[in-house]
């Protein structure tokens, strides 16, 4: 499966922790910034992942800023993206079971490594379960499709 992930400034630390989560389960990564704690604009950082997401030249993205929701209100400008900030456990697990969440964003500020790493795993180990979901999903789709043409 391949990942991109991207950070500003604040989501960089907590990115270190998950670079290192994506080695220990060998997943294929590429890293689209940025590369320090230098003050950027979290939106030029999430639609390089969006992007790719979206054309599906990636399947899964991963965003890191302070909060996470700036990442995921940019990511969702994009068609066929369903991104969302996540701090826990359950909901990393029900988003990936539920909505088909493929792009997951964190809170730099907020996360602890040790449970951003949990998450991490979570979103990219947890298979969509489909049934019943699938159709509110498809219901996601069209109403992308009719007001975002
Ligand atoms: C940067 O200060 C901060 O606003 C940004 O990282 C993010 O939290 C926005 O949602």
């Amino acid at each position: 499966m391949k990942i991109v992930l991207a950070s500003d400034h604040a989501g960089f630390p907590l990115k270190k922790e998950v670079i290192g989560a994506l080695k220990e389960i060998k997943a294929s990564f590429e890293d689209l910034g940025c590369h320090s704690e230098n003050s950027v604009d979290y939106p030029d950082f999430a639609s390089q992942v969006a992007r790719k997401v979206s054309a599906g030249e990636a399947e899964r993205g991963i965003l890191l800023c302070g909060t996470g929701v700036g990442m995921a209100i940019t990511a969702n400008k994009f068609k066929g993206v369903r991104a969302a900030a996540i701090g826990d456990l359950f909901t990393a697990k029900a988003s990936r079971e539920h909505n088909d969440l493929n792009v997951l964003c964190l809170g730099g500020r907020v996360v602890k490594p040790v449970v951003a790493r949990e998450i991490v795993k979570t979103f990219l180990q947890t298979p969509f379960a489909g049934g019943r979901h699938e159709k509110r999903v498809e219901k996601i789709k069209k109403i992308e499709d009719k007001n975002c043409p």
